[in-house]
C-alpha cells in the first residue's frame, strides 16, 4: 500500500493509494481524530453508491454526523457553501473535530474552502473517488469555489491532514470521467519523463482502462510528482505552476467548446497535443518529443469532438490577459521531462499550434488578434 508524504514539516501529511483497503481507513480515522467529532460530507452520487458501507465503517470510529452534496461542478456556490456552514455550526463543530470530505475534486475543493474558513480553519481529510481527484485536486490543499466572474476565484490553501485513494471506487466511474483523469496522467507522463511514459503505453495498448495493476503505479508517479512541487512550492509562485502544462490550451478549448461540453481533462488532452507541437521548435527536440506526441495522439480518438468557436478560444488565450496586463504563459517541454514555463511567445506560432490540435474539429469563427 503506497503511501506518499507532502512533506510540509509540520503540516506534512500522507497520501495512501491502494484498492480495497477500507478496513484500513478506521484507524487512520481514529487517529486523526482521538476523542473528538467526525463530519462527512458526500458527493451525493458518491453516498448513493458507497455512503452506506463507509457510513457502517466510520461508526466504528465515531459517531459521524453527514450532509451530502448534489453532485457536479454547480455545486461550487456560495449556496453550497453556507449550507456547508450551516450544517457544522448548527452542529456545533470545534477547531478539535474533523471533516471528511468523500467525492472528486468538486467535493473536495468546496468542502476544502469551507474547512478553511470554518471557525477560521477546522481538519480536514479527504476520500478521493475520482482519478483526477486521486493524481490532482485532493492533493496540494488548494480549495475554492466559483465565482460568476471565474472558476475557483475564492478560495483558500489548507492542506488536509489525510488523504485516502481507494482505487476500487475508480471502477463505477463514468467512462468520460475516468478518461477525463486519464488527460492529468498524461501531463504528468511528459513532466516526469520516459518511465512513465512506458508504462502509460503498456496500460493504453492494454485496453482494459481499469486494469488497477497498471493503473496504480501511474497514480503512485503522478502523485509523488505533485508532492514534491507542492513541498518545494506550496503556494503555486514557481515551481509548482508547471502543473499546467497543457493547460492555457485546454482551457482556451474548453471555453472554445462552451462551457460543460468538453470536461476539463478532455480539453487537457487536445492542450496537451497543442503544447506538445509548440514545444518542437527544433528539429532535435521535435524528434526528442515524437514519442510523447504519438501517445497524446493515441488518446485523441477518446474525446468527444463538439464544434469549437475559435473566435472565442482565442479570446481565451490573449485577449482577456491583455485587459489584465497579463502574458499567457505556456508552459513548453525541452524535452520529454523537462518542462520551461515561457511567456514570449508568437501568436502566430501558438495559432498553429492551436489549429494543429484541432484539425479534426469542426470549426466556426475566425481566428484574429
Ligand atoms: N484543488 C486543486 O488543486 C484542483 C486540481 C484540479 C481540479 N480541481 C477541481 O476539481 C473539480 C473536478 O473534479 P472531478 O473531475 O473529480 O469532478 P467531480 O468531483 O465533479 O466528479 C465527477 C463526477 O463523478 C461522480 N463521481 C465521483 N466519484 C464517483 C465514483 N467513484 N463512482 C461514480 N461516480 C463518481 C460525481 O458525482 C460527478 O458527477 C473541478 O471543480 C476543478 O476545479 C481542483
Ligand atoms: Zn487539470
Amino acid at each position: 500500500m503506497p503511501e506518499i508524504s507532502v512533506k510540509l514539516g509540520k503540516r506534512a501529511y500522507p497520501v495512501v493509494i491502494g484498492s480495497g483497503m477500507e478496513h484500513r481507513l478506521v484507524p487512520r480515522i481514529r487517529k486523526l481524530i482521538g476523542r473528538n467529532r467526525l463530519f462527512v460530507i458526500y458527493d451525493a452520487q458518491v453516498y448513493a453508491l458507497y455512503g452506506q458501507r463507509l457510513g457502517k465503517l466510520l461508526k466504528q470510529v465515531a459517531r459521524p454526523v453527514n450532509l451530502v452534496i448534489p453532485a457536479g461542478e454547480k455545486s461550487k456556490t456560495p449556496a453550497q457553501l453556507g449550507r456547508i456552514y450551516d450544517f457544522l455550526l448548527s452542529e456545533k463543530i470545534t477547531r478539535s473535530d474533523l471533516i471528511l470530505a468523500c467525492g472528486g475534486g468538486v467535493v473536495s475543493d468546496l468542502v476544502g474552502y469551507a474547512a478553511a474558513t470554518v471557525l477560521r480553519g477546522v481538519p480536514w481529510a479527504v476520500i478521493s473517488t475520482t482519478l483526477l481527484g486521486m493524481v490532482d485536486a485532493s492533493i496540494g490543499g488548494k480549495t475554492a469555489i466559483n465565482h460568476a466572474r471565474g472558476k475557483n476565484l475564492v478560495g483558500a490553501f489548507w492542506q488536509p491532514r489525510l488523504v485516502w485513494c481507494d482505487t476500487q471506487y475508480l471502477a463505477t466511474l463514468p467512462s468520460r470521467e475516468l478518461i477525463g483523469g486519464m488527460g492529468e496522467l498524461l501531463k504528468y507522463t511528459g513532466l516526469i519523463g520516459q518511465s512513465v511514459l512506458t508504462k502509460l503505453r503498456a496500460f493504453i495498448d492494454g485496453g482494459d482502462l481499469l486494469d488497477m495493476s497498471r493503473l496504480q503505479p501511474l497514480i503512485v508517479s503522478s502523485v509523488r510528482y505533485k508532492a514534491n512541487l507542492v513541498a518545494a512550492d506550496e503556494t503555486d509562485h514557481s515551481r509548482r505552476r508547471v502543473l499546467n502544462l497543457g493547460h492555457t490550451f485546454g482551457h482556451a478549448i474548453e471555453v472554445g467548446a462552451g462551457y460543460g461540453r468538453l470536461l476539463h481533462g478532455e480539453a487537457l488532452v487536445a492542450g496537451l497535443k497543442a503544447a506538445c507541437h509548440m514545444s518542437g521548435t527544433t528539429l532535435a527536440r521535435k524528434r526528442a518529443l515524437q514519442p510523447y506526441c504519438c501517445l497524446i495522439e493515441s488518446f485523441m480518438p477518446l474525446i468527444p469532438r463538439p464544434r469549437i468557436d475559435l473566435h472565442r478560444a482565442f479570446e481565451a488565450l490573449f485577449v482577456d490577459k491583455k485587459r489584465t496586463g497579463e502574458r499567457p504563459k505556456f508552459i513548453l517541454l525541452e524535452k520529454l521531462g523537462q518542462p520551461i514555463i515561457v511567456t514570449n511567445v508568437k501568436t502566430d506560432e501558438v495559432r498553429k499550434s492551436l489549429m494543429f490540435a484541432l484539425s479534426d474539429f469542426e470549426l466556426t469563427g475566425e481566428l484574429n488578434d
